[in-house]
């Protein structure tokens, strides 16, 4: 059983809302493709925190954003984020078997569907995003466009796969650490508050209380991940726990040990919060997803 905090109403509330679109998103075709859509079914329902889509809707509340339209920026970043995660776990990279307390979509299907399913929610972001229904002004949903593939390829969620992959040959300092954890997953993150500000026009220099807030918490959220990966149960995460160590992983756990790395995940919540201090109380969902990023067990 997963534990609950304050942020269990909103998280409950936007697991719904992802649920209820993908549903609609991905019908099965009923031809040679029902393989295809019953693998994406089966990563992006019905699991998962959610977390990057509520971003995104916090972000966006900032802004006096639309909520439907809000709601669109957020699947398009989950189809994103949950192909990553089937790539994730192929044999040719983590090589595990359960996801989100399922098996994962090779093992449930096979591989090429894996592939194909996380080509497909790849594409099926980008499709949500240039919709007009996304926003009005297309200049915006350009820009939309443009940053998530920014945070998506080799600049962002890609490249730090690859870093990933090498660090496992290679030695990786703190700072190599860094720079691979950013891209890995800092760079999606990284987008889910950009998107809030290109949907409420807001200009780039007033961008930047959320660019540090989300540079922080990103840097934050994945010590948090490899902290499960060595204290947490797959009970509660949903996921093989143990991993990271013996498949050589540079993180911030290998490198600076249990504690130094939980002290570190607070110091960068603490100074993610710091750079809402221009928001009033329209940031408090935004300072409890910080908090809940590192208090988490699963
Ligand atoms: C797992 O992300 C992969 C990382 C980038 C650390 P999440 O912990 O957000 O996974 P779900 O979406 O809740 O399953
Ligand atoms: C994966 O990081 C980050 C992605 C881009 C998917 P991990 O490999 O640590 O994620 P988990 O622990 O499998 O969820
Ligand atoms: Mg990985
Ligand atoms: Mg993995
Ligand atoms: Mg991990």
């Amino acid at each position: 059983m997963r534990s609950s905090n304050s942020l269990t109403p909103a998280l409950d509330a936007i697991g719904t809302a992802m649920d209820q679109r993908f549903d609609r998103l991905l019908p099965i075709p009923g031809d040679g493709r029902d393989r295809l859509y019953a693998g994406m079914r089966h990563a992006a329902i019905g699991g998962g925190k959610r977390m990057r889509p509520l971003l995104v809707v916090a972000a966006c509340d900032l802004f006096n954003v639309d909520r439907e339209r809000a709601l669109r920026v957020a699947l398009a970043i989950e189809c994103v984020h949950c192909y990553s995660l089937i790539h994730d776990d192929l044999p040719c990279m983590d090589d595990d078997d359960l996801r989100r307390g399922k098996p994962t979509v090779h093992k449930a299907f096979d591989e090429a569907t894996a592939v194909l399913a996380g080509d497909s929610l790849h594409a099926l972001a980008f499709e949500i995003l240039a919709d007009p229904a996304t926003h009005a002004d297309p200049s915006a949903r350009a820009e939309l466009v443009l940053e998530l593939a920014r945070a998506s390829g080799p600049s962002g969620m890609a490249g730090g796969q690859m870093m990933d992959l090498a660090a496992a040959e290679n030695e990786f300092d703190l700072t190599a650490t860094t720079r691979l954890q950013q891209l890995k997953t800092g760079a999606l993150i990284g987008f889910c508050l950009e998107a809030g500000a290109i949907m409420g026009h807001i200009p780039d220099d007033r961008r930047t209380p959320l660019r540090g807030y989300a540079h922080d918490l990103g840097l934050a959220f994945q010590i948090a991940d490899d902290l499960l990966d060595v204290e947490g149960s797959s009970d509660k995460t949903g996921k093989a726990v143990h991993k990271d160590a013996a498949a050589g992983k540079a993180t911030f756990v290998s490198l600076l040990g249990v504690d130094r790395a939980r002290t570190q995940a607070g110091m960068l919540i603490d100074q993610a919060i710091d750079h809402l201090h221009s928001y009033g109380s329209e940031a408090d969902l935004l300072r409890a997803i910080a908090r809940f990023a590192i208090e988490r067990d699963f």
